[in-house]
């Protein structure tokens, strides 16, 4: 039997039908609240129907629970223009517009206002607008609107359509491959050594791996879904049994919020029918704001049977020359000087200047795509310019 979904069913908000056309109220929302829409229409984020409001805000904010008791760590919420507040009616229906094009109907339930400074503090832990789940939560909208939505029109594609399964899609793949335990790995970077490793470790004691990469908005320096996608088919291909592997894409944004999106990532993973999910090092972190094992120690204020997927907790790992392979504190002797530990940033400079990591940090395949791509890209941006 397939992992039941967190709040026992599936939501399904899509309706391209849906007659928007009469409706005169509208909301321009930004490529996070679309990608949001997405994912609460898809059943991804069930059993959310809408963005919240705020009982339901306010309960993730002070208990991480939704108003009814269910987990839930992370604000889905839409932020709406000032100036709109006034002509935006509770009870009434308004068209979710963005870059021109209607993409979703909100049942408007509730207005409220927020406080922002209180936001950042709990779920990011900083109000440091450094911070870039900060950064945005600053530039947007303290005025929120919440209830039910319906999407009606998927946005356009930035992977191949073909990666974006709903949560039924992917529990039906799952079926028809046999697999009944399902190790979910989520990654906004290219798959290093490091990943492949805990990645393999996990599948030894599953059915199959998902490899679903997150391909909603990220921030500006890191590396674009497009490019990355090209780089999980190449290691896929090279050194993975496709026999055991899935890649698909989780079109949700990106909030940096550590271990509280670790909590959240996991749910919705078992949301696609995942029934366990991975939890490395700093998992959503960014910069220093989190400690390394913070997002692993969250999991102890929940129970088991509250969460429902099993999380895979893996110590830090990285290539010990010593030993000859990928290894952690757990499973190595050696020292520091033995060990190669290069930071995401350290790898994204050394492929924007055209420098390749060395092959125990990555696979030689990832990199070609890597720099290929990256310097089409720049050839691009230079020849707009
Ligand atoms: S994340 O923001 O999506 O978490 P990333 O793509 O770097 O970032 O990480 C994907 C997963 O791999 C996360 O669970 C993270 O904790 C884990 N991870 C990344 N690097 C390592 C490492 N060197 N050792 C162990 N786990 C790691």
């Amino acid at each position: 039997m397939a992992i039941k979904p967190h709040g026992g069913h599936l939501i399904n908000g899509f309706n391209v039908s849906f007659p928007y056309d009469k409706l005169t109220g509208e909301i321009e929302i930004s490529a996070f609240s679309l990608a949001n829409l997405e994912c609460i229409a898809s059943g991804a984020y069930s059993p959310l129907k809408g963005f919240m409001c705020k009982a339901d805000y306010e309960g993730v904010l002070y208990h991480m629970r939704l108003q009814n008791g269910l987990v839930w760590t992370l604000p889905v919420t839409l932020p709406i223009p000032i100036e709109k507040q006034a002509s935006i009616h509770t009870g009434s229906k308004v068209k979710l517009v963005y870059e021109g094009s209607v993409y979703g109907v909100l049942e408007v339930e509730e207005i409220y206002e927020v406080d922002k400074e209180l936001e950042a503090i709990t779920i990011f832990g900083t109000k440091d607008s450094n911070h870039p789940g900060v950064k945005r939560l600053f530039e947007e909208s303290s005025i929120y609107a919440g209830g039910n939505v319906t999407m009606v029109r998927k946005p356009s594609r930035i992977v191949p359509y073909t990666y974006y399964l709903t949560p039924e899609e992917m529990r039906k793949a799952f079926e028809e491959k046999g697999w009944r335990t399902i190790v979910g790995f989520q990654t906004r970077n290219p798959i290093h050594r490091a990943h492949e490793y805990i990645q393999k470790a996990a599948l030894e004691i599953t059915d199959g791996l998902l490899i679903h990469p997150l391909v909603g908005e990220t921030k500006k320096d890191d590396i674009p879904p497009s490019i990355r996608m090209k780089s999980y088919e190449a290691i896929v291909k090279d050194y993975y049994s496709e026999k055991y592997t899935m890649i698909a894409a989780f079109p949700a944004p990106m909030y940096y919020a550590g271990p509280r999106e670790a909590i959240f990532h996991a749910i919705v993973r078992k949301n696609y029918g995942c029934t366990h999910f991975i939890v490395g090092r700093d998992h959503a972190g960014v910069g220093n704001y989190y400690g390394t094992y913070d997002a692993q120690l969250i999991f102890n204020q929940f129970s088991a049977s509250e969460l429902g997927i099993i999380p895979l907790l893996f110590e830090h790992s990285f290539y010990c020359s010593k030993c000859g392979n990928i290894a952690s504190i757990k499973t190595c002797p050696h020292n520091d000087s033995d060990r190669l530990i290069l930071s995401g940033t350290k790898v994204r400079n050394m492929l924007a200047n055209g420098e390749r990591p060395p092959i125990e940090f990555s696979r030689p395949e990832v990199i070609d795509t890597l720099i290929q791509s990256l310097q089409k890209e720049d050839q691009l941006g230079s020849s707009e310019e």
